[in-house]
């Protein structure tokens, strides 16, 4: 029984070491992503293919943190009021781009 319990603490802690968005639900955040259709914007500035601004050379998301704020400051643009959840949600979707540790 210690040993389970040992082995299972062990795999919470690298799981959330190698995950930036342990509590967000990727295909959640793949749904918000559409309802609120984040890539109409997106779309435009990179000329076709929105999802290319997430792995653009100039990128402005270094971190999970930068990730959750531009999440926060483009919500504005589509009207949404996102909880911290919907926010952990589209981080862990996006990060299929950005690759976070
Ligand atoms: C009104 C237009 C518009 C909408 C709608 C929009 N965005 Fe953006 N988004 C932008 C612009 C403009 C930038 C680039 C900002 C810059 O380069 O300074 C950007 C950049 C980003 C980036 C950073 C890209 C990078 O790596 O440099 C993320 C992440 C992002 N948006 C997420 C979202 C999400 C999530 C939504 C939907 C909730 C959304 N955006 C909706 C205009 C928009």
């Amino acid at each position: 029984m210690k040993l389970l319990i040992t082995l299972m603490l062990l795999c919470a802690a690298s799981g959330a070491a190698a995950d930036p968005f342990p509590k967000g639900n990727a295909q959640n955040g793949k749904k918000l992503f559409d309802q609120y259709r984040c890539n109409q914007c997106h779309d435009t500035i990179m000329g076709g293919d929105g999802n290319k601004i997430f792995t653009r050379i100039k990128s402005k998301v270094r971190s999970a943190s930068d990730l959750i704020d531009q999440i926060g400051v483009c919500s504005g643009n589509v009207g949404a009021n996102f909880s911290a959840q919907d926010k952990q949600d589209l981080g862990a979707y996006l990060n299929r781009y950005y690759k976070l540790k």
